[in-house]
């Protein structure tokens, strides 16, 4: 039998491209045995009302980590489990690690299951990390039986299986990392996080290409999957939840990957800001806003005169479908004739901002790199530009334009429709792009 390794959808012969999921080169064999007489001769749970059931068990206990506590509306929940998912080298080892020190460091008990790194490697991480304690245990391990035997027998606080691709239930005859195995260790952890009030983490790496058994065959057997994110070329890391249940998704967790770890970012706008230079042409500031949290972001264009048949046109941390079309709209509703120019753009500091709450401030720039002229340095830019070149609102506009009073923007270009806010920053509202480019005077060169 056949099953694919990024859905986990069965096919009875192989195939180029997965029925279930769409994707490509995702098939592989597996061997299944039949489930041990063990598993199905559990006696029946007996209903319960819902108000007989306790609800006190379920209460965060905060990590240490105050950015994964932001995301994690509190802290872990004791006896859940948690998928903590990203590529290779983004810094998972090194995230669950501080994790770890920081709660062996309280007092408890915590328990690492290493199946990639050797035990004394993590232990030179954890020096390096700053997060030697007696607390925390070692193992390293890829037997399943033997993982779920330290829990039962040390009951630790926390349990991280680094990573669940490395683990196998010997019962089963698949190689380790493929969906048989994954899906079923990932089973009878949550088994045991249950019985024994354990916080399992569970590290597993996706590539791009979905070549491992990713996370989507875990996201239902699990209580939480975070994705920690970023580019290898920047200092900046991502922790988003993509599934919560105990909590809301929409917050995001910012770190800076420094020599001796990941470091919390909590004024992430200053950060972007840092190294901005004023008075160039082709920047403009907009506070976009990832989940809850505005982030005020440096968009940056370049138009050069083109000597090819079909200019490029390259971005970087904005959308490529998107740039063509608002140069589109730039050159139909604005009268801009910017088609036959290079075009680059980008996002500075390795975020990415593809919400078309920065489509107003992308504009602006393309027109002001495109004109030769700069915007006014305290000035924001936020709004979704239509097909028709009119400006619509975008959600939480108040949060954002505080954060951008918050970093001593004075003004704010915004659709019509935005309201006033609380906060001391003036609004020039406008209807149309073409408008908006005639109030900064970006139309003729
Ligand atoms: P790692 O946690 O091993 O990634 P993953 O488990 O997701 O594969 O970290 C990978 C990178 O992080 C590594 O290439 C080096 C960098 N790093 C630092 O910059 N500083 C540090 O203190 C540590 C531990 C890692
Ligand atoms: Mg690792």
């Amino acid at each position: 039998m056949f099953r694919c390794m990024s859905c986990g959808a069965d096919a009875p012969k192989w195939a180029g491209q997965c029925s279930g999921c769409g994707d490509w080169n995702t098939l592989a064999e597996e061997l299944d045995v039949p489930s041990p007489a063990s598993v199905l001769a559990q006696p029946p749970t007996p209903p319960v009302p819902i108000t007989a059931v306790r609800s006190s068990d379920g209460r965060p206990v905060p990590t240490g980590l105050s950015e994964v506590d932001r995301v994690l509306g509190g802290g872990l929940v004791p006896g859940s489990v948690t998928l903590v998912g990203g590529e290779p080298g983004v810094g998972k080892s090194t995230l669950v690690l501080q994790l770890m020190g920081a709660r062996a460091r309280a007092g408890a008990t915590v328990l690492y299951v290493t199946g990639e790194e050797s035990a004394d490697q993590v232990r030179l991480r954890a020096d390096r990390l700053d997060a030697l304690s007696e607390h925390l245990l070692l193992a390293a391990e890829t037997s399943l039986p033997h993982v779920i035997a330290h829990l039962d027998q040390l009951r630790p606080e926390v349990c991280v299986v680094d990573s669940i691709q490395t683990l196998q239930d010997p019962q089963y005859s698949s190689a380790p990392g493929s969906v048989t195995q994954v899906r079923e260790c990932a089973h009878q952890l949550v088994q045991a996080a249950k019985r024994t009030g354990t916080t399992v983490l569970l590290v597993g790496h996706v590539t791009k290409e979905g070549q491992l058994a990713g996370p989507r065959v875990l996201e239902h057997v699990v209580d939480t999957v975070l994705s920690f994110e970023g580019d290898r070329h920047h200092a900046l890391r991502l922790l988003r939840a993509q599934k919560h249940r105990f909590g809301s998704t929409e917050e995001l967790g910012l770190f800076a990957m420094a020599s001796d770890g990941l470091v919390p970012v909590p004024d992430p706008s200053s950060m972007f800001l840092g190294d901005r230079r004023p008075g160039i042409p082709g920047t403009v500031i907009t506070p976009a806003l990832e989940g809850h949290r505005p982030l005020l972001v440096e968009v940056q264009t370049l138009v050069a005169p083109s000597t090819l048949a079909q200019p490029r046109r390259s971005t970087q941390g904005l959308d490529n479908g998107r740039l063509a079309l608002l140069l589109a709209v730039l050159d139909r509703r604005a009268q801009m004739p910017i088609a036959a120019n290079d075009v680059y753009a980008m996002a500075v500091g390795g975020v990415k901002v593809v919400e078309p709450g920065a489509d107003l401030a992308l504009c602006v720039a393309l027109a002001s790199a495109f004109v030769g002229r700069p915007v006014g340095d305290s000035l924001v830019a936020c709004g979704e530009v239509g097909l028709g070149g009119e400006l619509r609102q975008v959600g939480r506009i108040d949060r954002r334009l505080a954060e951008a009073s918050r970093m001593g923007f004075t003004s704010a270009i915004v659709p019509r429709s935005v309201p006033s806010v609380d906060a001391p920053i003036e609004l020039l509202r406008v209807p149309t792009l073409a408008a908006a480019l005639d109030l900064l005077d970006l139309r003729r060169t």
